[in-house]
């Protein structure tokens, strides 16, 4: 689809950041290389960010802004901005000034990423993020030598409250300071508000079902969408279509894939937290059995120990979920549950379906064929094991399955 009018982008100049993008941005130049140019996008912010830092104060700009910075220029897949950049061009956004939006607000995505992940290690107690000790682990062993051990743990986990907070702040006046038309704007100012509070309701979900041993698969699939599903994919997407100003019709074709993908990329990471490599995921395996996380994977896995009156089966899921000194014994056990039970078989088969269903959501869309088919891939990929991660793969082929066999949540919007 192919946006035919142009956007008044005089009404609302950037305020603060002087110097970003300078130049027009060809956006068939950044279709060559996202990740960079996201990257090179990033660099500016945080150059920015940095040099103010440090005139406030030298060691808050040494100890926490240059950690927040090293944290989101360093890591991670770029998924949710990359899936905004081909949301935006498949939608039609061809222009300078759409460019270097939906660039600016890729960018806001990976420090609102960041501030995710450094709040959810320390909620977690995951002492390992992106192939590197967790930032609230780091600092905590910065500071081993300068206090007792509970006390520099402590203070680990305050700074990491204070980095997610800040990287936080950067991504909303990133977000605030991009030059969009009005219209614009209050779309994605609407989108963006209803993203950051939707990451807080799922996190809460997920930390208040891990305390009360929720065992709802419905209620474990409805958390998954509001703690990751929606931040990860949906809203990604939905922000791209609003930045090229696509019509509703387009709009929700790409909110509904995402939000089908988006499911699936959290079933993965699930499965993933049991039976992935660390060398992959960057992530210690188990950390979900041993919290006793109401992910979907444990909560089907109970349901069908029950339903089967799988004794063996229940025991030691019982005896493993939430037990904080889970053995690797303990954790071998529990895979060899959910394999026999064919529990694991089963979540593999809804991120399959879940992805052939999101995809087939495209079917019928006025999206621009070449950028249509470099967002299939990335979605397909979104939720494919993370060693066949890489370069994107071609999209699964569409399933003939019903599509309500997936069971995603509702569409909210
Ligand atoms: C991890 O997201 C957090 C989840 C919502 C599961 P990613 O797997 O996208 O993490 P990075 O950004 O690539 O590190
Ligand atoms: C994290 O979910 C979701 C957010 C960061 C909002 P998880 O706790 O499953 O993510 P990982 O596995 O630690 O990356
Ligand atoms: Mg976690
Ligand atoms: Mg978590
Ligand atoms: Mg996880």
């Amino acid at each position: 689809m192919r946006r035919t009018q142009a956007k008044d982008h005089s009404a609302a100049a950037p305020r603060s950041t002087p110097g970003l993008f300078p130049a027009p941005v060809q956006p068939e130049a950044v279709d060559a290389d996202v990740p960079g140019a996201i990257g090179h996008a990033l660099e500016q912010v945080l150059e920015d960010r940095l040099s103010r830092a440090v005139v406030l104060d030298a060691r808050f700009a040494d100890e926490l802004a240059q950690r927040v910075a090293r944290f989101t220029r360093e890591g991670g897949k770029r998924t949710r901005s990359q899936l905004l950049w081909w949301a935006m061009r498949a939608c039609g956004g061809n222009d300078s000034h759409t460019a270097v939006a939906a660039l600016r607000i890729g960018a806001a995505l990976e420090l609102l990423q960041t501030c995710a992940l450094v709040h959810d290690d320390v909620m977690d107690g995951s002492a390992l993020r992106r192939g590197r000790p967790a930032l609230h682990a780091d600092v905590r062993d910065r500071y081993e030598d300068a206090a007792t051990s509970e006390r520099a743990a402590r203070f680990g986990e305050a700074t990491a409250v204070l980095a997610g907070d800040l990287a936080l702040a950067w991504a909303d006046d990133v977000v605030a300071e991009t030059a969009l038309d009005p219209r614009t704007a209050t779309a994605v100012r609407e989108v963006w508000s209803d993203m950051r509070t939707e990451m807080v309701a799922g996190q809460f979900l997920d930390l208040q079902g891990q305390l009360t041993g929720s065992r709802s698969p419905s209620q474990a699939l409805r958390t998954a969408h509001l703690k990751s599903a929606l931040y990860s994919v949906q809203r990604p997407l939905a922000l791209g279509a609003t930045v090229a100003g696509a019509d509703g019709r387009t709009t929700r074709a790409l909110c509904s894939a995402g939000r089908c993908v988006g499911m699936a990329f959290q079933l993965r990471d699930d499965l993933d937290d049991v039976f992935g490599d660390p060398r992959h995921t960057g992530k210690s395996c188990g950390g979900d059995i041993r919290d006793g996380k109401p992910t979907y994977l444990a909560a089907l896995a109970l349901a069908r120990a029950e339903a089967t009156a799988d004794r063996p089966a229940l025991t030691v899921l019982e005896q493993a979920l939430g037990k904080q000194d889970l053995t690797p014994a303990d954790l071998d056990r529990v895979r060899e549950v959910l394999v026999r039970t064919r529990v694991r078989a089963e979540v593999e088969a809804k991120i399959e379906c879940l992805s052939a269903q999101g995809l087939r959501h495209f079917d019928g869309a006025l999206l621009d064929p070449d950028a249509a088919g470099r967002l299939r891939a990335l979605l397909a990929a979104a939720a494919a094991p993370r060693a066949a991660q890489g370069p994107p793969a071609r999209s699964h082929p569409v399933s003939p399955m019903d599509a309500d066999a997936c069971g995603a949540p509702e569409h909210r919007r």
